[in-house]
């Protein structure tokens, strides 16, 4: 599909799908427990470092290169270079290994919205989102043992993700934005302004602000924020190269970049200041230290805020908000993460969208429904998700910035291609980020990670289930990259060496 069919109808909607996008699971239940195992107030510090230095300049870089090279990653990074098209594919198998348990989550937090009716988790959230939910089997290491409590509406998610995206860019994706983003804005305002009035918010609060500065020497923490960023501001996986080259050829592509990365830092903090007054609350009807009520990401979420919601006059509303505000915003992330791997199909087979949607959602699925709705579920996503972000999304995003900036050289050509159409002008400063800055970091982060899980496994997990899902998943995601990239291009040389001109005159 021409990009010239598919297109957003203006900038407006444009950058509520971005939003939709970035904000999501990242944002409510990721980012306030990992501000405060990092430091807490502390964590702003390599937290705003991130977004300035690495954060905002890639999204630029994501935006440039679909914005002039008009289309989904492979034809994005084909276009660049012949051989550079491995790299696309990469982006878009890891948008696919995300998808495939980003989706999972979202269906848990649709059935802890309607738990949040009766509180039907009882007295002991933790029990019952382990045993008496998920059904876990703690004595095995990977069984396909069937969840059906988590696979309908899982399969829920997927006919309504796929059913957004049969309609297409604007009608679907642009639709969905408009309703959604506004609806999850008031929803979680509602949510915040409440929980700063419960006994014990102050408490809360000043856990999650008390900066505790000695941990800025901890490489550690600075990984922690750069790898928040990067999930959090869906750059460097495809999603905003897709999404930006649906744009008419004069938009403002800088200016619309720092409204969509500043929303996506308020909501941010905007989470973390009510799930901290939250567990302030917690901690002060518990008698505790706020420390004590804190739990890991998905513990948060599903563990205690379950309890918190128990504990709290009205709590079954407050609990229907907050998970209702969960699905919205995992939602909207979840067809942006979907729609680049329909785009990459779409391009290189050259067929219809209904046709992608059905093929690339039916296959993600069926591995989706296999794999997470299981007694073993919740430790493959655990396994999963920690790879797909801190090696997938840090490994592809150093090999692109390599090809793109040191080995083709095209960081002055993006840059004049943003300045043209944008009003917030780069300069210097954004191809020392993107080219110096960025990938120094990224490599240090790659190595990090590498050495820790060659030497330390992952989580306590069986070795067998890490190097399945972990290095195994991260793996196969190349092998298959490289193989999609050898498989012939359904479209002249002409369209494969050509993008469409991006504004009058200008042609590649
Ligand atoms: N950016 C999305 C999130 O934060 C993927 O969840």
């Amino acid at each position: 599909m021409e990009r010239q069919q598919e297109a957003w109808s203006g900038r407006t909607v444009f950058i509520l799908a971005a939003i939709g996008s970035a904000v999501g699971l990242g944002n409510i239940w990721r980012f306030p427990y990992v501000a405060y195992t990092n430091g807490g107030g502390a964590f702003f510090v390599p937290y705003l470092v991130a977004l300035l230095t690495a954060g905002i300049p890639l999204l630029f870089l994501d935006y440039s290169l679909g914005h002039k090279f008009r289309g989904s990653p492979p034809l994005v990074f084909r276009r660049l270079h012949k051989r550079a098209e491995i790299i696309g594919w990469w982006q878009v198998g890891i948008s696919f290994v995300i998808g495939v348990y980003y989706a999972v989550i979202v269906a848990w937090a649709i059935r802890y919205f309607f738990f949040s009716f009766n509180e039907a988790w009882g007295s002991d959230p933790a029990t019952f989102f382990v045993n008496d939910f998920l059904k876990q089997d703690d004595d095995a290491t990977f069984a396909l043992g069937f969840v059906p409590g988590v696979a309908f509406p899982l399969l829920a998610v997927w006919v309504l993700t796929l059913a957004v995206l049969v309609f297409g860019v604007q009608k679907g994706i642009g639709a969905t934005a408009r309703v959604f983003v506004p609806l999850l804005i008031v929803l979680f305002g509602v949510l915040v302004v409440r929980s700063l009035f419960l006994d014990g918010a102050g408490a809360g609060l000043d856990a999650f602000f008390q900066p505790n500065w000695s941990i800025l020497t901890d490489p550690t923490v600075w990984i922690a924020a750069y790898g928040q960023i990067f999930f959090s501001l869906s750059v460097a996986f495809g999603i905003m190269l897709t999404y930006s080259s649906y744009l008419g050829r004069k938009t403002n592509l800088t200016g619309s970049g720092l409204v969509v990365a500043f929303s996506n830092s308020s909501f941010e903090i905007l989470a973390g200041i009510g799930v901290f007054a939250t567990l302030g609350y917690m901690a002060n009807i518990s008698g505790v230290a706020v420390d004590e009520v804190v739990e890991s990401g998905i513990g948060l979420a599903f563990v205690a805020f379950p309890a918190i919601i128990s504990s709290m006059p009205g709590g079954a509303l407050f609990g229907v908000l907050f998970f209702g505000a969960l699905v919205i915003a995992g939602f909207t992330s979840m067809v942006s993460i979907i729609q680049v791997c329909v785009a990459a199909v779409e391009d290189k087979l050259g067929i219809d969208r209904i046709h992608a949607v059905l093929g690339v959602g039916g296959v993600s699925a069926v591995i989706s429904l296999l794999l997470f709705p299981t007694v073993t579920g919740l430790n493959v996503l655990d396994v999963v998700d920690n790879f797909a972000n801190n090696i997938g999304i840090v490994g592809v995003a150093l090999v692109a910035i390599a090809v793109v900036a040191w080995a083709l050289r095209r960081l002055p050509d993006l840059e004049n291609h943003l300045n043209s159409v944008s009003s917030f002008k780069l300069g210097i400063a954004w191809r020392l980020f993107v080219g110096v800055v960025t990938p120094a970091v990224l490599a240090f982060m790659l190595i990090t990670e590498i050495v820790e899980r060659i030497q330390d496994g992952y989580g306590g997990l069986p070795s067998g289930l890490v190097v399945t899902f972990g290095w195994g998943a991260q793996i196969l995601v190349i092998v298959v990259a490289v193989l999609l990239s050898f498989t012939p291009w359904r479209r002249t040389e002409v369209e494969l060496e050509h993008s469409e001109p991006t504004k009058a005159g200008e042609n590649l």
